[in-house]
């Protein structure tokens, strides 16, 4: 057991200490929707804000300064965290969804053209298939989609002749939001690049649960978003490879991105401030590259060490309960994200069962709809922990489920 690693984790956020004086419990199952702040996270936010506010990269004074190079530092430590070539390949923005809706544009106007084939899967987050679909209709794409089976995983046998011309772009997660899936993304990659074509990969998943080197996995653009990595919310990156994010334009205009303005011209920066007109996100960035911190402070020993004992622990709890729940998403290659159904239960009716115990898990569609079609459902209840999750919290939601079942009299 990881308890008293797990223990002392939890000593570094501080809406543990909050919770414990409230009446009801506070079991936190919910790390795939946003993981839980670290207290060096709302510190690093705290003293930009109470010690050197100042906006970037427009003063010579010493806030501006400090503040300058502290949203530099953070995109230096994301690129080392992810092995970026350069943290010139690091832009940021609000999120994932921005990440993809942006640079899906910019994409469309740089790198696609007319009647180019865009391959996605059909278990991609709503982000990137609405996304791309909007982008199909307004920039004549065609779409086409690798599928997936009952155990969740991509059925790559017709990926050949997917990668085919006139495809030009493959976008598909890492890990999937809904079935926990861990995606071959570097054989992927290589198979595009045999053909051709660009990957981009929606990392939102993988991010704070395996570790990044998109130089390894040979992949061309990225995205994820601070929140799901511990950081904080209205922060997120979008990474591309160096030579390819120089045939990109812009998609924000406005200061900070520009090197000269006459009336009727301008020209732009080079470089990665050519994205990021306006007052960026500055705190949250600040935010961000602490919570990486804390990710490279813990290690990927300890964090794998935790995944392994909820994925052990949940599989208990799961294959007691076989006769009631159905859990969706059994690759080998998966993280800790469990999405399951009752069928006597509606997925809501469960949410809210498990809120009033205290217990915080995602109940709907999870954001992707064309996993709970597949499925049969329309909703369905996940759990997704991490390192903060304790053998207790497992155990008092076995203890819930149970009764939650005779509540409902699915069972006697
Ligand atoms: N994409 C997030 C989730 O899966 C919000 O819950």
């Amino acid at each position: 057991m990881c308890d008293a690693l797990i223990k002392e984790i939890r000593q570094e956020f501080p809406i543990f200490e909050y919770q414990s004086s409230q009446k009801t419990p506070f079991i936190y199952f919910d790390h795939a929707a946003t993981a839980l702040k670290p207290r060096c996270v709302i510190e690093a936010m705290t003293d930009y804000y109470s010690k050197y506010t100042a906006n970037i990269h427009r003063g010579v004074h010493q806030g501006s300064y400090k503040a300058s190079s502290e949203y530099e530092n953070a995109r230096k430590k994301i690129a080392k965290f992810i092995n970026a070539k350069s943290d010139q390949e690091i832009i940021f923005t609000s999120g994932t969804t921005a990440s993809i809706n942006h640079f899906a544009r910019s994409l469309c106007q740089g790198i696609l053209h007319k009647g180019d084939r865009v391959i996605l899967s059909t278990m991609e987050h709503h982000s990137s298939l609405v996304c791309w679909q909007a982008m199909a209709q307004e920039y004549d794409l065609q779409l086409e989609f690798i599928d997936f089976d009952d155990n969740g995983e991509l059925d790559l046998s017709n990926l050949n002749t997917l990668l085919a011309s006139p495809t030009k772009l493959l976008s598909v997660l890492s890990v999937s939001n809904t079935l926990g899936t861990v995606n071959p993304i570097r054989d992927l990659a290589k198979k595009c690049h045999e053909k051709g074509v660009h990957i981009f990969v929606d990392m939102a998943q993988s991010v704070a649960h395996l570790p990044t080197d998109v130089q390894a996995d040979d992949i061309d653009f990225a995205a994820f978003s601070g929140h799901k990595i511990f950081g904080p919310t209205g922060i997120g990156v979008f990474w591309g490879k160096e030579e390819l994010i120089k045939k990109l334009p812009p998609f924000f205009y406005g200061g900070g991105m520009i090197r000269e303005v006459e009336l009727n011209t301008c020209a732009f920066l080079e470089g990665v401030h050519r994205f990021e007109a306006g007052t960026p996100p500055i705190a949250e960035a600040i935010g961000l590259g602490a919570a990486i911190d804390f990710v490279q402070n813990l290690g990927w020993d300890t964090m794998n060490k935790i995944t392994a004992q909820n994925m052990r622990l949940a599989d208990e709890i799961f294959s007691q309960y076989v006769d009631y729940v159905i859990l969706y998403g059994h690759s080998k290659h998966k993280i800790d994200i469990f999405s399951w159904s009752i069928p006597q239960i509606h997925a809501h009716d469960i949410g809210s069962f498990m809120a009033e115990m205290g217990i915080a898990i995602r109940s709907g569609h999870q954001c992707t709809q064309p996993i709970t079609r597949h499925f049969h459902l329309s909703s369905l209840s996940r759990i997704s922990s991490s390192v903060y999750n304790l053998s207790d919290d497992w155990q008092y939601f076995a203890q819930k489920l149970d009764e939650m079942l005779r509540f409902f009299r699915v069972k006697q």
